[in-house]
């Protein structure tokens, strides 16, 4: 396995390669489950496999986890060697903002996707990821890369991005990896300690479920279904809920269309219902489309 460090090293990792497609697995290393199946993913696109491991400062807001976010880097090289993965990229901080993040150019996202849901807590979140994935995308020029569906509207911004600025690379969507009790696989899930903690974290997929099974209900016979459905399932599962998760704190739940991330009048497959909130301390994410 290559591992590049510098922008001379994606360089001539590139050119080695000749017309052999690259694909490209971007993460912030703390590789689980999830990552390994978005590298499978990644393994049957054809081509070189490259996976870049950066935890990337310039997503994080002032308060958030960017100095304790785990950085087991000897245990990620080894999942990506055991994985098949031919090269990994792993760039210093200065590598990437050499000059400092303060007079940076910056790859800023439309705020008719990045307003809502996790940009109104987050509201650097969106500018921080599609600035260093085009940084990425220039270092390494993968012919594909790789996304998890969990951080959908993350998804939706990369994909308005290639579209936007003609970038050369196809963006493949892997969908959510699930722990067996319905948990979406995620880095920070290594936060939740306490049992009200991970008890909490099972609240956001029991949500989607049973709105799920509640719209699939109700659209028996029907086409059309009205968005007034979906509110009525909301308070209907959060009524049920009451009392049995009270330590998630429920951040935001909205269906939207799961291309434009516009609000929706009819509930279809093109929606796709998200859910933030806290378990204890730990802000969790999770989505799913109607079918
Ligand atoms: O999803 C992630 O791990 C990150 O947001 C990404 C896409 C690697 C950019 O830092």
């Amino acid at each position: 396995m290559n591992t590049l460090e510098t922008v001379n090293d994606c360089r001539h990792f590139r050119k080695e390669m000749g017309s052999e497609a690259l694909v490209l697995v971007p993460t912030m290393g703390a590789l689980h489950k999830a990552h390994l199946s978005l590298i499978e993913l990644a393994k049957k696109q054809g081509g070189k496999v490259v996976v870049s491991i950066f935890v990337n400062p310039l997503q994080f807001g002032p308060s958030e986890d960017y100095y304790r976010y785990p950085r087991p880097l000897e245990a990620d090289l080894e999942k990506c060697r055991k994985a098949g993965v031919d090269a990994v990229f792993v760039p210093s901080a200065e590598l990437i903002y050499p000059e400092g993040q303060d007079a940076l150019t910056l790859v800023i996202p439309p705020a008719q996707l990045t307003e809502k849901l996790c940009g109104i807590t987050r509201p650097h979140f969106f500018t921080g990821v599609a600035t260093v994935v085009l940084k990425l995308f220039n270092l390494i020029q993968p012919d594909i890369a790789v996304f998890g569906e969990k951080d959908a509207q993350q998804l939706a911004v990369i994909q308005k991005m290639v579209q936007d600025l003609n970038l050369p690379t196809k963006i493949v969507a892997h969908s959510t990896v699930r722990e067996e009790s319905g948990l979406a696989i995620s880095s920070r899930n290594n936060y939740l300690k306490t049992d009200q903690e991970k008890e909490a974290a099972l609240t956001p997929s029991k949500i989607l479920k049973r709105i799920h099974e509640k719209i699939a209900n109700a659209s028996k016979g029907q086409k059309n279904l009205k968005e007034p459905v979906f509110r009525d399932a909301v308070s209907e599962v959060l009524s049920e809920l009451n009392g049995t998760s009270a330590s998630f704190m429920l951040e935001y739940l909205e269906a939207v269309s799961k291309e434009t991330f516009e609000p929706v009048n009819f509930l279809d497959k093109n929606t796709r219902v998200l859910i933030a909130g806290k378990a204890g301390s730990v802000r969790l994410i999770d989505n799913m489309c109607l079918n």
